[in-house]
């Protein structure tokens, strides 16, 4: 535990972002459910079970068939977490005048698209900015516009068409198995291959199971190889629904772009049958990825997130609703309406949850995406904080004393303050920024 004065030093000496703390400041640490989360008994024995041969070892055998037993792609990349794998994408098929269409990029694909000087743009439905509206996809991808900005900018600068499941940057929401058959078929039309941002794909899945009519008693993972047959290729990060502490991979089914990705692969990963992760990773992945279609494990899951986010709606605290399946967002706009988007309210928000409470949470709103390639900044289209669940690592008792403080920060909203930035990076400036409160 630690006392208020403590929490007002720490952050104060992280420069006003919680991604400079110390963990062990930390209370309850809803920083990114990414890698946070605890494995389980049969991982860490498959952990045991690791080969760690350089070539060809028995654990990549054991990774790959379960990667293709739920996504059958040809080729399967493994790399050392998600953005690997967006990066070894982007960089051979991205660049100038390119153009990448996706429902939402999160932080790292949009980086690594506009790092190529590729141009990245969101196309999520009207419903999904909207944190009232209760779509039950809101994630799904405006396929109309999709249509018209392919149309316009000609098919040959749009080198393929994203979709992130669930949706991380827009309130953790579902895509629809009805939106990706849309997407297929403008895809198609334009001939341009499909690629899922996988991350979360079981919860997705479950959500399509819950929400989506005609899919009730489907079991998940077949939902999830209908999903995957829908598309082209996947990047991965296995920190998500997989389980695992780190790892990812990058799928596809065209061998031209197989073989480009693979040599990049080698550059700066390692070699295709580890893709920089140890044979003891590879294992610990394939049974996460086994775990991660559970159905009881999904039902809880969910269940534990809506606990939290339905109990801060209950109470008045304004939330993204419904809500997601790997965070609860809190509507920092919606709390805070007298500091403007450039004075960050997510970032005022995320540090009185730190100060109130030892809580925390990840600003997604104008400190992460209000910085353009031209160097000029623009309100993001929402302004959150998004609760991120480890997964099977807190209890409801936890849960309880987070929504003890966000209740008691809401109480106190209308005295807390902006902020201004003081040193910031040209990408991806929300990991390392520093902050000054504005009085
Ligand atoms: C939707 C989405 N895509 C990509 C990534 C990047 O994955 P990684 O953190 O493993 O690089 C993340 C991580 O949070 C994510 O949520």
């Amino acid at each position: 535990m630690t006392s208020f004065e403590e929490r007002a030093t720490a952050i104060a000496d992280a420069g006003y972002n919680v991604f400079n703390l110390s963990a062990r400041d930390v209370l309850i640490d809803l920083l990114t459910d990414s890698g946070t989360g605890a494995m389980s008994r049969d991982q860490w024995a498959a952990i045991q079970h690791g080969d760690e041969s350089y070539a060809g070892s028995p654990s990549w055998f054991i990774f790959r068939d379960a990667v293709t037993e739920l996504f059958p792609f040809r080729h399967v990349i493994p790399t050392h977490q998600g953005r690997a794998a967006e990066r070894i994408l982007f960089s051979v098929i991205g660049g100038p005048g390119h153009v990448v269409p996706s429902n939402t990029h999160f932080d790292t694909t949009r980086a690594n698209v506009e790092f190529t000087g590729a141009e990245a743009v969101d196309l999520v439905i009207a419903e999904g900015r909207d944190p009232t509206n209760l779509h039950p996809f809101k994630g799904n991808l405006d396929t109309v516009a999709l249509d018209a900005l392919i149309t316009t900018r000609g098919r040959d600068k749009v080198p393929l068409v994203m979709v992130t499941v669930t949706n991380n940057s827009a309130g953790g929401q579902p895509v629809s198995l009805e939106n990706l058959r849309q997407v297929r078929a403008v895809c198609d039309k334009h001939r341009i291959p499909l690629f899922l941002d996988a991350c979360r794909f079981a919860e997705n899945a479950w959500f399509i199971r819950e929400r989506e009519k005609g899919q009730g008693g489907r079991d998940v993972a077949d939902i999830v190889r209908e999903m995957a047959s829908l598309a082209d290729g996947m990047t991965m990060s296995a920190k998500k629904d997989p389980l695992a502490n780190i790892g990812g991979w990058l799928a596809c089914n065209d061998d031209a772009l197989a073989e480009s990705c693979r040599n990049m692969l080698i550059l700066t990963e390692g070699f295709p049958t580890y893709g920089g992760l140890a044979g003891r990773d590879l294992e610990a992945i394939a049974q996460g990825i086994r775990e991660s279609v559970s159905h009881d494990y999904l039902r809880y899951r969910i269940q534990s997130t809506a606990y939290l986010g339905e109990a801060l709606h209950r109470s008045g605290v304004p939330v993204f609703m419904p809500i997601g399946g790997h965070a609860v967002y809190l509507d920092a706009h919606g709390l805070l309406p007298h500091i403007p988007p450039l004075e960050y309210p997510g970032q005022s928000l995320a540090v009185a949850l730190f100060e109130q409470g030892g809580i925390r949470g990840c600003e997604i709103g104008t400190v992460m995406f209000g910085l353009q390639p031209d160097g000029s900044e623009h309100a993001a289209t929402m302004e959150l904080v998004r609760l991120a669940i480890p997964r099977r690592t807190y209890t409801q008792s936890h849960i309880d004393y987070v929504i003890e403080v966000c209740q008691a920060v809401a109480e106190q909203a209308s005295s807390l303050r902006g902020y201004r930035i003081v040193e910031q990076s040209p990408q991806l400036r929300h990991f390392t920024a520093r902050f000054e409160p504005l009085r």
